[in-house]
């Protein structure tokens, strides 16, 4: 079976900020508007990291927003209030990525068991998924949410072979973000790396079975 990463794997999380960059009433993005995508995205990665050790958890949205409000405030943009809306109601409607629904369709067509394992919360999933006319395929949106520990606590990828009872092997994980490789990989999973951007590879434990640059080649190597 297949089981992906959402945010940086299937959903483009530059998406909201390129969108909106674009939009008339949106020019304080404009020489910004990848800075802040990318401090953005960082930030709500290293809150959900620092959350987990902390034993507190907030969800995905809560982080997401708190991560947007720092990220404004450092370009400067805290008071913009109409901006800040803008972006987040983008975030919760990101775009896929090319590739993605076409092969989530052969996938599910080809007989394949498909789900998501993500960070995000159930009801930003659900919404997310449709909003990119990728919800069909999957037969489970699986949430961090169950455990309240964020990736890449080992339990997490436990609610994979928990919800359909196989074995950590039998599963196919995707990720964009080289850390959720080394969490599923050190959990037995088989790993491919979908590096779209030619990342170096983060000395964490393990290695990616497969390193590729869209989820088509990793689902067809
Ligand atoms: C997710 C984060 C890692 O979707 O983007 O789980």
């Amino acid at each position: 079976m297949y089981v992906f990463d959402a945010y940086g794997t299937l959903l483009d999380v530059d998406a909201a900020a390129r969108e909106a960059a674009a939009e008339p009433g949106m020019e304080a993005l404009k020489d910004h508007w990848l800075s802040i995508a990318k401090g953005w995205r960082e930030r709500q990665l290293r809150y959900s990291w620092l959350c987990s050790m902390m034993r507190r958890y907030d969800d995905f949205w809560e982080l997401t927003s708190r991560a947007l409000d720092a990220t404004l405030e450092e370009h400067g943009l805290a008071s913009e209030g109409k901006v800040r809306d803008r972006l987040l109601s983008l975030y919760g409607e990101l775009s896929p990525y090319e590739e993605v629904p076409g092969l989530l369709a052969d996938l599910k067509a080809s007989g394949h068991k498909l789900a998501v394992l993500s960070n995000a919360s159930p009801n930003m999933l659900e919404t997310a998924t449709k909003a990119a006319g990728i919800y069909q395929y999957f037969d489970a949106l699986l949430s961090v949410d169950a455990l309240k520990y964020y990736k890449p606590t080992p339990a997490v990828y436990g609610l994979v072979t928990d919800h359909f009872g196989c074995k950590p092997s039998e599963v196919s994980f995707f990720s964009s973000n080289n850390w959720d490789i080394s969490g599923a990989g050190a959990f037995g999973f088989k790993t491919i790396w979908v590096n779209r951007s030619g990342a170096a590879w983060d000395r964490l434990p393990g290695f990616p079975d497969k390193i590729v640059n869209s989820i088509t080649e990793g689902a067809n190597g």
